[in-house]
C-alpha cells in the first residue's frame, strides 16, 4: 500500500464531502428489556430466543458465539479465540481471556528463514499459522461461572442451524468465492462446502461435520473438543500440513479470568479487556489523553478533533509496540501506563498546530495494511446484565485450514505475535520482546470488548473487529456518543479515521474528510494513506438511553450486522 505524502494527492483522494446530517436523530433498534447486536441476524435471534427462555446475558452470549461459528464462519468460530467482558446488574465485573496460545513446540524464530528474514505468509496461511483454540473452553468456563440455562440448550441452536443450513447473503457468497483459491490450496482433503464451483446470494450451505462436532461439545463439554474425536481430527489435520498443535496442547489449554481494566472518562466508568489484549489499555490511554480538551466545542470531525485524536493514537500505538504482551510472560506496566502523570507526560509535546513525526515519538519501520475481519457482539438481558464479546480466527477464514472430519476453520492467530522486532504483522502492527513468540504464550490482541457505566448504571456495550482499527473504532464510537451527543446508531455509522503511529499516516474511511479539511491537516504535517474497501471494522453496540430504552446499533453500512431486541 502506497503512502501518499503530497498535499495534491491528499486533496484528490479525499474529495468526498461529509453527508449532510438529517434533522432527526437516527435511531438504532429499540428494546424495552433485552438486546443482542451481532454480525449475523441468525446469531442475534438465537441470543434473543435464549433470553426469552429465561437465560441471562452470558447464556445468550454463549449461544450467539456458537451460532456465529456456523452462521458467520469467516470469523465466528470454535477454532479461534477471543475475549469476554461482563458487567452484572449489581455492578460487579469480570473478564475472560480465551485467546489462543502458541503450541508448546513454537519457537521465537519459527517464521524466519536462514538469513533471519520473515518467510512471507507462513504465519498467515496454512497449518503452521494456528494457535491452540480457546473459544470452546471460554464458553464452558463462562457457563460454569455465570450460566443459568443447561449447557445443552445453549449449544443446540447452533447445531440445528448447521444441519438446516445457512442462506448466504451477497456479501457472504463473495467472501467464500474470494477465499476459494486459498481454501483449496491449504486443505489436502477437500472440505465438503467446496464442492460447488461458485456461491451466490440465496444459496444454502449445510455444515454437517461441524454439526457433529457441536453435538460432541453439547454432550461431552470440554472433552468434546479438546479430547476424543475432535482433538484427534485436529491433530491429524496438523500433521498433514506440518502444523504444531498436539493432543497435549489441546488438553492443556485453559482460558483465564482476569481483572478488567477500568478508568473514568468524563464521568463515565469504562470497563475493558486487560492484556493479553492491548485493547483496554490502549482505549483508556486514548480517552485519558484527549480528556482535557473541549471536543464537544470543537465538533465531530473538526480539524482540531481529528488532529488531537491522531496525535493521541500515535503515542498510544508506540507504547503498544513496546510494552504490551501476554502478562503471563511479560510484566506489562498497566498501572504506570494509565497513570495521570504518565499520560500527561506523553501528551506534553502535543502541538495543536502541527503533527508530530512518528519518528520523533519512537523510531520504527513503515507497515502495510490489509482489511480482514473478526467479529464482535453485545448483549443486554432483561435483568440488566451485560456482556461484550470479541472473537476471531484473525483473518477471514483464519488459516484457511478446515479440520477434516470435524469441519471447522482453524485460526491464523500466530501472526499477531511479533515475528521479528520491528517487522509488521498483517495489520501493520509492530512489536518487540513483549510480544515475541514463546511456547504456550498468548499473542497480543487489539480486541476491545468494552462496557461503560454512568452514575453507577449500565450505559453502553461496545466493540468491533478490524485488527488495530478495533481500538480506534471503539475509541471514536465512544467519543461520538459522549462528546458529540450522537445516538448509538449515528455513532456506529459515522465515518471513521485511523492512525497507529506506524505507518506515519492517517487512514480516512471514504467520505470521512472533506477536501478542505484534508488539505488543512496536510498543511499541519499529517500524511495520508488511502485504503480500499470497507476495512474499518464493524461496531456492534448497545446504548441505554435516558428514557431507559435499549438502543441496539448494528454496523449495517459496513456489514450484515443486526440488532434484535424486545
Ligand atoms: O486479536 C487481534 O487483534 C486480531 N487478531 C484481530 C483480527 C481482526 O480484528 C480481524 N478483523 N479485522
Amino acid at each position: 500500500m502506497k503512502v501518499y505524502y503530497s498535499l495534491a494527492v491528499a486533496a484528490l483522494l479525499f474529495a468526498c464531502t461529509e453527508s449532510k446530517k438529517a434533522n432527526e436523530p437516527l435511531s438504532g433498534v429499540l428494546g424495552d428489556s433485552a438486546m443482542v447486536v451481532s454480525a449475523h441476524p441468525l446469531a442475534s435471534q438465537v441470543g434473543v430466543d435464549i433470553m426469552k427462555k429465561g437465560g441471562n446475558a452470558v447464556d445468550a452470549a454463549i449461544a450467539t458465539q456458537l451460532t456465529l461459528s456456523v452462521a458467520f464462519p469467516a470469523a465466528g468460530n470454535i477454532g479461534g479465540g477471543g475475549f469476554m467482558v461482563i458487567r452484572l446488574k449489581d455492578g460487579s465485573t469480570a473478564t475472560l481471556d480465551f485467546r489462543e496460545k502458541a503450541p508448546a513446540a513454537a519457537t521465537t524464530n519459527m517464521y524466519l528463514d536462514d538469513k533471519g528474514e520473515v518467510i512471507p505468509d507462513l504465519s498467515l496461511k496454512g497449518h503452521l499459522a494456528s494457535g491452540v483454540p480457546g473459544s470452546v473452553d471460554g464458553m464452558i468456563e463462562a457457563h460454569k461461572k455465570y450460566g443459568s440455562l443447561p449447557w445443552k440448550e445453549l449449544v443446540q441452536p447452533a447445531i440445528d442451524i448447521a444441519k438446516n443450513g445457512v442462506v448466504l447473503t451477497a456479501r457472504e457468497a463473495l467472501w467464500f468465492n474470494q477465499a476459494k483459491e486459498n481454501l483449496e490450496k491449504f486443505n489436502s482433503v477437500k472440505p465438503q462446502f467446496l464442492i460447488r464451483e461458485l456461491w451466490k446470494e440465496g444459496d444454502t450451505i449445510k455444515w454437517l461435520a461441524m454439526a457433529a462436532t457441536l453435538e460432541r461439545i453439547r454432550d461431552q463439554g470440554r472433552a468434546g473438543f479438546y479430547e476424543g474425536k475432535t482433538a484427534e481430527d485436529l491433530v491429524a489435520e496438523m500433521k498433514r500440513g506440518k502444523g504444531l498443535i498436539t493432543l497435549e496442547d489441546l488438553k492443556n489449554y485453559k482460558s483465564t479470568w482476569r481483572e478488567p481494566i477500568i478508568a473514568n472518562y468524563k464521568g463515565h466508568k469504562i470497563i475493558s479487556m486487560p492484556p493479553s489484549s492491548s485493547g483496554g489499555i490502549c482505549l483508556l490511554q486514548l480517552l485519558k489523553s484527549i480528556e482535557p480538551y473541549p471536543l464537544t466545542e470543537w465538533g465531530f470531525h473538526s480539524v482540531k478533533a481529528i488532529h488531537l485524536m491522531t496525535e493521541a493514537e500515535r503515542r498510544v500505538f508506540a507504547d503498544r509496540a513496546k510494552f504490551l504482551g501476554d502478562p503471563d510472560f511479560f510484566k506489562v506496566p498497566v498501572t504506570e501506563m494509565l497513570s495521570k502523570q504518565y499520560i500527561t507526560e506523553r501528551m506534553s509535546n502535543f502541538n495543536p498546530e502541527k503533527a508530530t513525526l512518528s519518528s520523533e515519538v519512537k523510531s520504527g519501520n513503515i507497515a502495510g495494511y490489509q482489511s480482514e475481519e473478526t467479529t464482535h457482539f453485545s448483549v443486554v438481558d432483561p435483568q440488566g446484565n451485560a456482556v461484550a464479546v470479541t472473537t476471531t480466527l484473525n483473518g477471514w477464514f483464519g488459516s484457511f485450514v478446515v479440520v477434516d472430519g470435524s469441519g471447522f476453520f482453524m485460526n491464523n492467530e500466530m501472526d499477531d505475535f511479533s515475528m521479528k522486532p520491528g517487522v509488521p504483522n498483517m495489520y501493520g502492527a509492530i512489536g518487540g520482546r513483549a510480544n515475541k513468540i514463546e511456547p504456550n504464550k498468548r499473542m497480543l490482541s487489539a480486541m476491545s470488548p468494552t462496557i461503560i457505566e454512568k452514575d453507577g448504571k449500565l450505559f453502553m456495550v461496545v466493540g468491533s473487529p478490524g485488527g488495530t482499527k478495533i481500538i480506534t473504532g471503539v475509541f471514536q464510537t465512544i467519543v461520538n456518543v459522549i462528546d458529540f451527543n450522537m445516538t448509538m446508531q449515528e455513532a456506529v455509522n459515522a465515518k471513521r479515521l485511523h492512525s497507529q503511529w506506524l505507518p506515519d499516516a492517517i487512514l480516512p474511511e471514504k467520505g470521512a474528510l472533506s477536501e478542505k479539511d484534508s488539505l488543512t491537516l496536510a498543511n499541519m504535517g499529517h500524511k495520508f494513506t488511502y485504503i480500499k474497501g470497507t476495512g474499518f471494522g464493524r461496531v456492534d453496540a448497545i446504548l441505554v438511553r435516558k428514557d431507559g430504552k435499549l438502543e441496539g446499533a448494528g454496523d449495517y453500512t459496513r456489514g450484515d450486522d443486526k440488532a434484535i431486541g424486545y
